[in-house]
């Protein structure tokens, strides 16, 4: 019997007004992309976010709700279509939160990708910088190596284990903002991205809990228990290793017993305790309910072990092409001294130490810092240090001399503060490795108005069927 939850409210996310219930279909040259994946219009004065529309589509869509000042729409025809369109091998694609492109034949989703990058950087004035083809998958299905599974309230009202909805329908929309209600929770079949092994541990772990009464945690109320099922595995060994994320210690063994007869290759499962409002804070308490914490992944050779909580990129093989640029970029001869700013488990920073004098990584993760000097010690790699600090700090404090900076920050980019202290240094060469086109656009004109010259940008997908994709530019000193 599965649990019962509270009647959702409808709509179960902010929503700041409704459209009237009969409002027209309006006519919208979809142009741009929201951060959430959705298509993005504007008429006279109305801003939109059009799902299931791309940059290019000429669409009819009909208003289902106002949110941040933009309204809602879907689609109701497409009048034309600036791409090919497929047949989405997911059952559960138009209701799932992810994939929103699966529609769309994978070589126009480069395709989109590149312009949208190029779109970026004409906005922010920088349209002369040289932008190359993106490097594409090989494997668009079954890539990533990582997945995260979310405990929740399926729309009828019952425990549920699977991925966000983020499909909107009549009068409700989806916010991403954890202040207010989580956007309902669908039971998965299938998941194309990750592997079969993880669809059958995720369906095993559901069965497993349904009957014990534990019902999904709300951060607002406090009020449950179950967060989260993380799902690592590793392509070339097909090792798995299983987190469960709770808000509240529980007696796990019949989840790692379901996982475990669902996937013989389930090396361990470890219970994670996390009562903050992120889901992503640092757990409280981390036990191994089963075997082994950790599971060892190869990357261009590197021996890479990762813990259940460690940041990795999550599509290995396309992660490698990323790091070969990165080293190419770097044009290393043997003698640099590094600094590898926001360095995570540092697997760049020991691939780049491989071939230099020597790395400094710096990152604020407790936790993968640890990763990283285990890491180094596994590969046997003497000539690389890790400094478990916020960057800004980093640079309050004596900053080491050294000849060449890479900096991957996350999607928000670099601080300018930090943009300020890198150009300082008076380094030759910095290789910025990006996952946001928009902050990577901006953190570039800073470093031009530094008297930085700006190389060209590589392009690389590590997410197939989502908007989303990598970039690799080098800056050197001295204007072209
Ligand atoms: C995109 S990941 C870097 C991945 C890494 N280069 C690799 O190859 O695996 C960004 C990292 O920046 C860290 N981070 C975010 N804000 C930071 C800050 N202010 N100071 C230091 N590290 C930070 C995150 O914890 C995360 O590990």
């Amino acid at each position: 019997m599965l649990t019962s939850g509270p009647s959702i409210p409808r709509p179960w996310s902010r929503t700041e007004g409704y459209v009237e219930e009969n409002e027209d279909g309006v006519e919208l040259e979809v142009t741009g992309v929201s951060p959430q994946g959705m298509g993005t219009a504007k008429k006279g004065v109305e801003l939109y976010d059009v799902r299931g529309a791309v940059p290019g589509d000429l669409v009819e869509a009909k208003p289902v709700g106002v949110r941040g000042g933009r309204k809602d729409a879907i689609v109701i025809r497409r009048i034309s279509e600036s791409v090919s369109r497929t047949e989405p091998r997911c059952e559960h694609f138009g209701v799932c939160g992810g994939c929103q492109w699966q529609d769309v034949v994978y070589a126009d989703q480069l395709k989109l990708k590149r312009d949208m990058v190029v779109e970026c950087f004409r906005a922010a004035g920088i349209g002369d910088v040289e932008i190359t083809e993106i490097l594409g998958a090989e494997d668009v299905f079954y890539y990533r190596n990582k997945m995260d599974f979310s405990f929740g309230w399926s729309r009828a009202g019952e425990l549920s284990l699977g991925l966000y909805e983020g499909a909107i329908q009549d009068g409700e929309t989806v916010s991403d903002n954890p202040k207010h209600h989580a956007p309902p929770v669908f039971n998965l079949q299938k998941c194309w991205l990750q592997s079969e092994a993880s669809n059958l541990i995720v369906a095993a772990v559901r069965e497993s809990l349904s009957d014990t009464g534990l019902g999904p945690y709300n951060p607002s109320g406090r009020t449950g228990t179950l967060r989260s099922l993380v799902v690592r595995d590793i392509k070339d060994t097909g090792d798995v290793l299983v987190n469960l994320n709770v808000a509240r210690k529980i007696h796990a063994a019949g989840v790692a017993e379901a996982a475990t007869r669902a996937c013989a290759d389930v090396k361990g499962l470890v219970q994670s305790v996390n009562r903050k409002r992120s889901r992503n804070a640092v757990p409280r308490l981390q036990e191994t309910v089963f075997g082994q914490d950790r599971i060892v992944e190869q990357i261009l050779g590197l021996e890479v072990q990762l813990s259940a909580t460690s940041f990795a990129q999550v599509n290995s093989r396309q992660a490698e092409r990323l790091y070969r640029h990165v080293l190419h970029e770097a044009r290393l001869i043997g003698s640099e001294r590094i600094l590898d700013l926001y360095c995570g488990a540092g697997t760049m920073s020991l691939l780049l130490a491989k071939q230099a004098a020597s790395v400094t990584g710096v990152e604020v993760v407790e936790e993968a810092v640890q990763d990283a000097r285990r890491n180094a010690e596994r590969n046997g790699i003497l000539n690389s240090k890790f400094v478990c600090k916020d960057v800004l700090d980093f640079f309050r404090g004596k900053v080491p001399e050294v000849d060449v900076v890479t900096v991957n920050p996350p999607r928000a980019g670099i601080y300018r503060a930090v943009l300020n202290a890198i150009c300082r240094m008076e380094v030759e060469r910095i290789v910025y490795v990006s996952c946001n086109a928009k902050t990577l656009a901006r953190d570039l004109v800073g470093f031009k108005r530094k008297g930085y010259r700006v190389g060209h940008v590589q392009l690389v997908d590590l997410f197939p069927h989502t908007h989303h994709c990598e970039a690799v530019v080098s800056i050197t000193r001295g204007r072209s």
